[in-house]
């Protein structure tokens, strides 16, 4: 068998693998697998590539794989679930990177290796497109790292007239490109060109909040694909190509599935620097509404006489880590009788699926989670809505304030139940940074705490009761 037919067999294997795994992930029974798919895809695409005729030495590409792998390993196996986000956001960086950096290779080489003739009109259109994106997408990617890991302010920078500077930016850039197609020996635009999309990464971040930087991360998701794409276009890879297009594609979905669930138009999300903390705030204490704490026994009686039990979960349970506390009541109420389901809200968390995930870790069965439609005809059966850490998808706010940020947003309907309990640590907002009418009400009780703690101790009593 030929060498190119070994390339050729490789990149058909692993890109049936790379579609494989994407189908396999729209289900979280068959989501690890889905991976396993994919990572399988992605070790054949690496071997096949070895066999590449281009290739003179492999002294760079063994260093390559071994400085990847001792970065890899940490990155897949320490990464907490909760700083999956930044994590996310680092592979971004990583990935639009070497897109970028082989654009500006291979258009260094096509003028200054001996021999080269430069590059062609349609070539020089993959690799405009490849260095654009992949250029913004490196300090971009950067940039949303950085304010959600706290090592730059995930405060929004506002400053006049700055939506009009960054689109203004970003048609300049991609003037150039245009430009760059016509005439692609014009060595200065090219390389002013990948300064700009460089500086327009940065200043496309500054404007949005941190706790909106997931939406900015599905959509530089989408960037890393279409400049993979671009390359494979560039280098004739295959592989590449499809699967640029599958991220590039996926990229788009989410971001556009994510802003949709949030309530909010996606240029709202990119240009309305949404997510800083006071915006849109009601103060309700102001108003003189007292909310009604509750004590661990008190809780503790309701859930062990309630026959169904809903535990509503939000990003307060990613980050009190409660999940193994979550199962253990969860059992604890069966064992006495009681039934138990999960309402499961399309943006509770910080990135799709987080609460799933959380979930899935300690093993509670994908049947038990509920999505909104099948879980809010329930609420008013439920004896008691265990509300863990979650804010905004449960803020009645949304349906009955129309000048509410979250206006719209379809949540879940807790306060149908006979009664309310919430486990958050004080009347701190979520990321909306609005006022929750639900915790003023009268058959909602709250247990300051951190959600950790509160379960610890609901378990202790339930087991002594
Ligand atoms: P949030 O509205 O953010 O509320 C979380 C609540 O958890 C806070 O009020 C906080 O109150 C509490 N909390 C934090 N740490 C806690 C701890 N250790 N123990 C107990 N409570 C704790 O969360 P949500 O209801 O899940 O809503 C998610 C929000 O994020 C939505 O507005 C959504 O649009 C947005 N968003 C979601 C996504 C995705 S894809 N999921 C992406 C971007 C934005 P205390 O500080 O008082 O404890």
């Amino acid at each position: 068998m030929s060498r190119d037919t070994i390339v050729l067999a490789a990149y058909f294997v692993s890109s049936i693998l790379f579609i494989l795994g994407v189908k396999s992930m729209t289900h979280p029974d068959s989501a690890r697998r889905g991976m396993q798919y994919a990572a399988l895809g992605m070790a054949v695409a690496i071997l096949g590539t070895l066999f590449l005729h281009d290739i003179i030495t492999y002294k760079w590409i063994v260093i390559g794989l071994i400085a990847g792998s001792i970065i890899g390993y940490p990155l897949g196996m320490w990464v907490p679930m909760t700083a999956m986000p930044e994590r996310i956001a680092i592979s971004h960086t990583f990935g639009s990177l070497a897109a970028a950096l082989v654009g500006i290779a291979e258009y260094y080489n096509a003028y200054h290796l001996t021999g080269a003739t430069g590059v062609g009109h349609a070539e020089m259109a993959a690799l405009g497109l490849e260095v654009l994106f992949g250029s913004l997408t490196v300090t971009g990617s950067f940039m949303a790292c950085g304010k959600l890991q706290g090592f730059i302010s995930e405060r929004s920078v506002i400053y006049p007239y700055q939506n009009e500077t960054n689109i203004g930016m970003f048609v300049i850039a991609v003037l150039m490109f245009l430009f760059l197609i016509i005439a692609p020996g014009a060595q200065v635009v090219f390389y002013a060109m990948t300064l700009l999309a460089v500086l327009l990464g940065v200043l496309m971040v500054l404007p949005i909040g941190g706790a909106d930087m997931p939406v900015l991360l599905s959509l530089f998701n989408a960037y890393t694909g279409l400049a993979a794409a671009a390359t494979g276009f560039a280098l004739n890879n295959y592989v590449l190509i499809i699967t640029g297009a599958l991220d590039g594609a996926s990229g788009f979905i989410l971001s556009i599935a994510m802003s949709k669930a949030m309530n909010r138009s996606f240029t709202n999300v990119l240009f309305g620097a949404f997510g800083s903390a006071t915006e849109g705030a009601v103060a309700r204490s102001a108003e003189g509404l007292a909310v009604h704490p509750i004590t661990v026994e008190d809780a503790a009686l309701q859930l062990a006489y309630a026959r169904e039990v809903i535990i509503v979960p939000g990003y307060g349970m990613a980050v009190a880590q409660c999940q193994h506390q979550v199962r253990e009541l969860t059992d604890l109420i069966e064992r006495r009788g009681g039934e138990v389901k999960f309402a499961i809200h399309p943006v509770a968390g910080r990135m799709p699926g987080h609460m799933n995930v959380l979930l899935a870790e300690v093993d509670i069965p994908y049947a038990r989670l509920y999505g909104m439609e099948d879980i809010n005809p329930e609420f008013p059966q439920a004896d008691v809505a265990l509300v863990i850490g979650a804010n905004d998808v449960v803020n009645p706010a949304a349906k009955d304030e129309p000048g509410s940020p979250i206006y719209g947003m379809p949540i879940l309907n807790v306060e149908d139940a006979r009664s309310v309990i919430v486990l958050k640590r004080s009347m701190n907002k979520g990321f909306a940074g609005i006022e929750n009418d639900l915790f003023y009400r009268d058959k909602t009780f709250m247990l300051f705490g951190d959600a950790k703690d509160s379960l610890g101790k609901l378990i202790s009593e339930m087991k002594n009761a």
